[in-house]
């Protein structure tokens, strides 16, 4: 905002003061009615008594100069109030949209939307740090001209991990490239440099003020600390995923026959709960029960769980126990709260004839009733001290002819499209992939149905 300059033409006293304006700030119309009123004493002293008025006039000066201080003031006021307002708004649009975000890329890419759009009127492009040099992107700008330029490259350099800057560049050649200041803004966590953002000015666009580098910076510190804490969870969950997976393992290992089980049937529960559209948490919470619902077991006696042939009442009775010690177990953690109903169920059968409770439809709570497909289909996939592992066709049909006395039967429907579309009309090879993709599944973060379907579109 320019600030209205001093005036010191003479007055036209048949002139009517100026009125307030209702569409001009009260300040800039207090300096207007000061400068004439300093103007109509100067034109009144021009004549006789103008020695008295001179301390009149000099008074009126310096109201004008502080008047006119208040006005600038004002005017820096409102910049830093827009700029206030601004950086709100940004914050606020990221705070709106971190739901939908996942993972750590996903944060980079509401970043870069966020100051694309808040610097609209200049071109934003984002610099990662790579083995070859420099690597820019933008979202819809041009950044040919920046990839091509030596300065950028020795700027970002000198920029990396430094506080933001704003340079005008000096040398000749980078004037050719249109560029006439350059915001950089460095996204830094825990010392890590991950991206530079960078704002471009060209000849025609607006100056870049004290409020876009602050608006920066605060856009910056907020999205290196969202990766900070997406980072926090991964290696919380890792953590959490490593201790399962040992448990699960020393579980597993009771038994040679079993090795494995507890994982795939992990992956097989979480790809039928994606395709039945759980969400994020839901899917969470079903591969902790599935990948938990048998550790139990590891309180079941070894020469009946090894026992080739048929269980006594006795022995099968004890084997029956284990739903009820995996849920001991798991109960005793408050953050699996949500998976112990497949736990505990995994064993009820839809007509109501399993254990240990006796639930019969879907009053077995979903969850179970998943991992349940789940393990009938390992279980039939795998081999046994009794028998050789069955073909993954023969073991869906067999599935399919439980549906609705042993396992539900839209679960099975689901389940056996599944299975079906990524091993029917293939190779062997599609299947050995599937069991291998199952076996490696830990390593994975869960994906709910909303993103699966925003990656497909
Ligand atoms: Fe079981
Ligand atoms: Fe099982």
């Amino acid at each position: 905002m320019e600030c209205e300059g001093h005036g010191t033409a003479e007055h036209d006293l048949s002139e009517p003061m100026p009125q307030w304006n209702a569409d001009q700030p009260p300040t800039t119309g207090l300096l207007v009615q000061i400068k004439s009123l300093r103007d109509r004493i100067r034109a009144l002293s021009s004549g006789e008594g103008a020695e008295e008025t001179e301390g009149v006039l000099q008074a009126l000066d310096r109201v004008d100069q502080a008047a006119h201080l208040v006005v600038c003031e004002h005017a820096g006021m409102a910049d830093e109030l827009l700029g206030l307002y601004d950086q709100l708004g940004a914050v606020f649009d990221i705070t709106r949209q971190l739901p939908t975000v996942m993972d750590e890329p996903q944060v980079k890419a509401l970043f870069a939307r966020t100051m694309t759009a808040t610097y609209n009127r200049h071109l934003v492009a984002f610099a990662q740090p790579g083995a070859g040099g420099w690597q820019l992107e933008s979202l819809g700008g041009d950044v040919a001209r920046l990839q091509g330029s030596r300065w950028v490259a020795e700027f970002l350099d000198r920029v990396a991990a430094q506080e933001i800057v704003v340079v005008e560049p000096s040398d000749g050649p980078t004037r050719k490239d249109g560029i006439v200041e350059v915001l950089a803004a460095p996204v830094v966590c825990h010392g890590e440099l991950i991206m530079v953002a960078l704002v471009v000015r060209d000849a025609r666009g607006d100056e870049l003020r004290a409020a876009d580098m602050n608006l920066a910076d605060v856009l910056c510190a907020y999205c290196a600390d969202l990766i900070a804490n997406f980072r926090l969870h991964h290696q919380l969950r890792q953590v959490s995923v490593d201790l399962v997976r040992s448990l699960v393992a020393t579980v597993d290992q009771k038994d040679p026959y079993t090795s494995g089980h507890s994982i795939r049937v992990g992956f097989y529960a979480t790809q039928l709960g994606r395709d039945l559209g759980l969400n994020r948490e839901e899917l969470q919470m079903l591969e902790w029960s599935a990948l938990l619902h048998d550790v139990g077991k590891i309180g079941i006696r070894d020469e009946v769980l090894k026992k080739p042939g048929k269980l006594t009442e006795e022995e099968f009775a004890h084997i029956k126990e284990h739903p009820v010690r995996s849920y001991e177990v798991v109960r005793r953690v408050p953050q699996l709260a949500g998976a112990l109903d497949g736990i505990r169920h995994h064993h009820e059968r839809f007509d109501g004839s399993g254990y240990p409770d006796g639930l019969a439809g879907r009053n077995i709570p979903l969850q179970a009733r998943i991992v349940q497909v789940a393990d009938i289909f390992d279980a039939l996939t795998s081999s046994r001290s009794y028998r050789t592992a069955f073909d993954w066709r023969k073991a869906i049909n067999i599935i399919e002819d439980e549906a609705g006395t042993t396992v539900d039967p839209e679960l099975a429907a689901v389940f056996a499209r599944f299975i079906r579309g990524r091993c029917e009309g293939k190779s062997d090879e599609a299947w050995q992939a599937l069991f291998g993709e199952a076996e490696a599944m830990l390593l994975k973060e869960p994906e709910d149905a909303a993103k699966k379907d925003a990656t497909e579109v």
